[in-house]
């Protein structure tokens, strides 16, 4: 059955949200306090890149089961079910998430519902928020109690988003336990067409519901920051991460997925999420639970002082007076988020420390040259790596990926490279000249060309032996 939905917030997630239930054929209202951005949307443009939305965005206009509003209003009055797809940002000098945006759409919408209604937060949020948020809506709404409030965090990942929210994994519901109401019954008409897939659907309390998201993204982080510890102890004992981490993800209770060294995690999730989990941990009195993430937190941002060492000491010792070249600004490929991102935040790192640093990425120039002026920014890689001393691979984007080693020769003034994601061959780049410094495995320069070659045909041998 065709519902009619408000979406509050049109960030990454709450724009998603808002085109992705037009897609499962409901009628939708998306709402944000920003008129460029509504003016944006309305017009079949995204404030944000994100592969295969924009599509999904102009089919739904077209349609005409999609329009965007700045007026509560208007959503108030057309809508029955309410998503809030706001940002819980970190709290300025602390770990806390700030909720002022969340508070904002509940203190605005509630007072304008008069009937029967459904509040559905989709926000991280620390637990304990929406049975706050709860009595807040009793008070505020003339329609008191009948204005239901539940929770439903959403999963997705960015450069995924689309996907992600039309294919999740799982859909969690929270919901009042004592008083349970009709949401359950409305929000499986919502996803009918996920239900109808398969995809499991797990009903729990309020405080559970909020717990997942955050003990999922603390789960995810660990695993990242497990890998990248293991990542040092290979570069202190000339061991290889890549390959360990092959090794231990065969076991199906490890998983290969989530275990790529690297510079370490970034982006407007995971770092946050975690800082405020712990924040929270702490008002509970539960902060002993969870003092290994600060743990995590400190492996990670180790990451990225690790790197800036590294490039020091791959173009003699001193940054002052040397040219990197850095590809790759977003906090991760296929987005143009520059969010706390390690790849924008080590090209910030070397600069201060006098190395005259040039940046580009495919998608995230704009978005990284507002919150980073100082830096200089080019319109491709030959640019950004003309005559540089070393380049700096820091976002795994596929035309990074992709790159020629060969084509590069001539373009740089010394021929090294660090894979600050382990995305590229190092054979390949070895063999053409250069030296690669991955992350977590010894450093290889062009003397290992021979080895590799005869360890190939070492197998070739072996191969033909045991045939
Ligand atoms: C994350 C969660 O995955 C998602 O479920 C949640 O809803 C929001 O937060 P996202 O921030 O889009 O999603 O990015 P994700 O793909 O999780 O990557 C986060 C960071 O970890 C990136 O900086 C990425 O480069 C890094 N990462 C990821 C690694 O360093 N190694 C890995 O193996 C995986």
């Amino acid at each position: 059955m065709t519902r009619n939905i408000a979406v509050f917030g049109t960030g990454y997630l709450g724009a998603t949200h808002a085109a992705c239930m037009a897609e499962l054929g409901h009628q939708v209202i998306g709402v944000d306090v920003d008129p460029g951005k509504v003016g944006q949307l309305a017009a079949g443009e995204l404030p944000f890149y994100e592969p295969g939305l924009v599509e999904v965005l102009r089919r739904n206009l077209d349609a005409g089961r999609l329009r965007f509003t700045t007026s509560y209003a208007e959503a108030a009055e057309f809508a029955d079910i309410h998503f809030i797809g706001v940002g819980t940002p970190q709290r300025k000098g602390e770990f806390a998430a700030d909720l002022s945006y969340i508070d904002a759409v509940v203190e605005e919408l509630a007072p304008l519902l008069t009937s029967k209604a459904f509040i559905l937060g989709k926000s991280t949020v620390p637990v304990g928020t929406s049975e706050a948020l709860r009595r807040k809506v009793h008070d505020l709404a003339p329609a008191g109690k009948s204005v239901e409030v539940a929770w439903n965090p959403e999963f997705l990942r960015e450069g995924y988003a689309v996907q992600d929210t039309l294919h999740p994994d799982r859909i969690v519901l929270g919901v009042d336990a004592l008083n349970p109401g009709l949401v359950e019954e409305v929000v499986r008409e919502v996803y009918k067409d996920l239900l109808d897939e398969g995809i499991p659907f797990l009903v729990t309390d309020l405080a559970t519901a909020e717990l997942v998201k955050t003990a999922a993204n603390a789960f995810l982080a660990t695993k990242i920051s497990f890998i990248n510890a293991m990542a040092e102890v290979c570069e202190a004992s000339g061991a290889d991460v890549t390959v360990l981490a092959d090794a231990i993800g065969h076991d199906a209770r490890i998983g290969r997925r989530f275990l790529n060294a690297g510079i370490g995690f970034g982006g407007g999730c995971l770092p946050k999420d975690i800082r405020a989990f712990m924040a929270r941990a702490g008002e509970l009195g539960a902060d002993q639970a969870l003092t290994f993430l600060r743990e995590v937190d400190n492996i990670n941002m180790r990451r990225r002082t690790r790197m800036v060492e590294r490039a020091k000491d791959a173009v003699g010792g001193s940054l002052i007076g040397a040219r990197i070249a850095v590809l790759g600004a977003a906090f991760k490929p296929d987005s143009d988020d520059v969010r706390d991102s390690p790849a924008l935040n080590i090209a910030g790192q070397l600069q201060l420390q006098g190395a005259s640093v040039s940046v580009y990425d495919p998608k995230a120039t704009e978005n990284s040259r507002r919150i980073f002026p100082t830096l200089t920014y080019g319109a491709s890689v030959n640019e950004v790596c003309r005559g540089s001393d070393a380049i700096l691979v820091l976002t795994e984007w596929n035309e990074f990926k992709r790159l020629d080693p060969v084509s590069l020769v001539d373009v740089v003034r010394q021929r090294v490279i660090l894979d600050g994601r382990n995305c590229l061959s190092q054979q390949d780049w070895v063999s053409s000249g250069w030296t690669y410094i991955g992350v977590g495995k010894p450093a290889h320069g062009p003397e290992w060309q021979d080895h590799w070659a005869n360890s190939a045909i070492e197998r070739q041998v072996e191969s033909v032996n045991a045939e």
